[in-house]
């Protein structure tokens, strides 16, 4: 009896128009990180568990893939994780040979990565992400510098796939300045790491589950008004928000952010990118690395999730046993993206490539469509040293039995080919092939021996 599997969980099959799709978003990435000055770099897909639990954050550690791998002569087996993200491999990577990387390190990177998640709409268990990121930077200056060139560098991916700033924005925010607002309101130093996971989801969770975490942390009731106030999605920025709650000096949380607000705003326009962003006081992100400037890209409508994230790390790369290096960067994911770029009507019509040319062979052996099809798809052309050479055609033909012109001209219109080189056994007795333009139905006969100038130049 069959037995019938389907695919994994959370895991998508990538059939040739899917695969289509993830290729144009990959080159489309890959094209834009190049033309920001980044080079491409890729690490195993299995790291040690330990390497994720070091730094990155409670909720991505309890959604690893682990597994063991085989036992030593001693018994013992190293624990492995499927990689949930880049940015630790990366660290590593970095820290292993950074005396001798060129600074500042500019790498992107098109991983796979793994996480347990439950899958909804824009998350699954297997996904693409987009990373890129920048290390190095002596001063504050150079390092604010590269924050912004990584926010413009993700932006710039976004609207290279046609997006607009009334359909995404980039929200960002600052984990010392949430400090700041920490420490207003009386938040005590040590309970920051909490504080920042607590504010991390608290747009996620029930007014139960935020009553157990307040009890269990202890938190005072000036803390908890504070973090209510937060969860009804009141702006800490205006009046309003600290009218009937003990504080301290709101300025010194407004001012840094209005100034911050006015020279990002002002960076962005210069590379291209007004009125893309906006500070967003809730923005603070789940991962534990972080450590400044963070930023997230979401759909402006709809109830999408994040399309990327990222923001400053400076500590990673030393944790990981390397120098005390600055580090800043972003992760874009390629499923919220695609849902998003189809919703927005932003993909390209025709993805799959479309065959150039497509040989309708009726003569009794293959042999010569075999030879001609070689010939095709080995070809250069530049007739006139200007244009660029293409580089070899799609070159297909048909292997039906059938001998019938008409009905192979048909497959070759089907195919979505652009010419059609006919083989008719008494042409090809006399040299000579009939070269059809599929879309104008216009056919002329060539000489066999100058069919390559001929199909260059129809396709031109
Ligand atoms: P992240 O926010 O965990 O950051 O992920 C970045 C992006 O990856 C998300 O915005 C989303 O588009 C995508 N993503 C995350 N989880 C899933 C999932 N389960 N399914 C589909 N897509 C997902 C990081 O990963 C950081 N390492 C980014 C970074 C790089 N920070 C600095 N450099």
């Amino acid at each position: 009896m069959a037995t019938s599997f389907q695919s994994p969980k959370g895991t998508r099959d990538f059939y040739p128009q899917d695969m289509a799709v993830r290729r144009y978003v990959e080159d489309t990435w890959r094209k834009v990180s190049i033309r920001h000055g980044f080079v491409e770099v890729d690490g195993p897909t299995f790291e040690f568990l330990d390497l994720y639990k070091i730094k990155s954050g409670d909720e991505i550690v309890s959604q690893l893939f682990h597994f063991e791998g085989r036992a030593d002569k001693e018994g013992r087996a190293e624990h492995y994780a499927l990689r949930p993200e880049f940015t630790p491999t990366l660290a590593r990577m970095v820290a292993a040979k950074a005396s001798s990387l060129p600074r500042p390190i500019k790498w992107f990177s098109l991983p796979r990565c793994y996480r347990g998640e439950a899958p909804q709409k824009g998350r699954g268990r297997e996904f693409g992400q987009w990373n890129v990121d920048i290390l190095g930077g002596d001063t504050p200056e150079a390092r604010r510098q590269f924050d912004l060139e990584s926010a413009a560098l993700c932006l710039d991916g976004l609207r290279e796939l046609g997006l607009t700033k009334d359909e995404v924005v980039l929200l960002w925010n600052d984990r010392s300045l949430v400090e700041h607002l920490f420490a207003i309101v009386g938040v005590p130093a040590e309970r920051y790491p909490f504080a920042f996971y607590l504010l991390d989801r608290i747009a996620k969770l029930s007014p139960e589950q935020r009553r157990q975490l307040y009890t269990q942390n202890a938190l005072t009731e000036n803390e908890t008004a504070f973090f209510e106030k937060l969860a009804a999605g009141q702006d800490p920025l205006t009046d309003a928000f600290w009218a009937d709650l003990p504080h301290a000096d709101v300025e010194a949380y407004r001012k840094p952010i209005l100034d911050a607000t006015a020279s990002i705003n002002a960076a962005l326009a210069a590379m291209g990118f007004d009125g893309w962003a906006r500070y967003d006081a809730s923005i603070v992100r789940g991962l534990a690395y972080y450590t400044g400037f963070v930023f997230e890209i979401a759909a402006s409508a709809g109830d999408l999730r994040a399309v990327a994230g990222g923001g400053r790390y400076d500590k990673l790369v030393e944790m990981f046993g390397g120098p005390s290096l600055g580090a800043t960067g972003f992760g874009m994911g390629d499923m919220v993206l695609s849902v998003l770029l189809q919703e927005k009507n932003k993909l390209p019509k025709q993805l799959l490539p479309a065959p150039d040319v497509f040989i309708v062979n009726a003569l009794d052996t293959p042999a010569a469509a075999q030879k001609l099809l070689a010939a095709l798809r080995a070809s250069t052309f530049n007739a006139d040293r200007t244009a660029i050479a293409r580089p070899g055609l799609i070159a297909i033909t048909s292997y039906k039995a059938s001998k019938n012109i008409g009905k192979l001209l048909q497959d070759a219109s089907a195919s979505g080919a652009k010419l059609a080189i006919i083989l008719a056994p008494a042409e090809f007795e006399r040299g000579v092939v009939k070269l059809k333009n599929l879309a104008t139905r216009e056919e002329k006969e060539i000489p066999l021996a100058s069919i390559l100038e001929e199909v260059h130049g129809a396709l031109r």
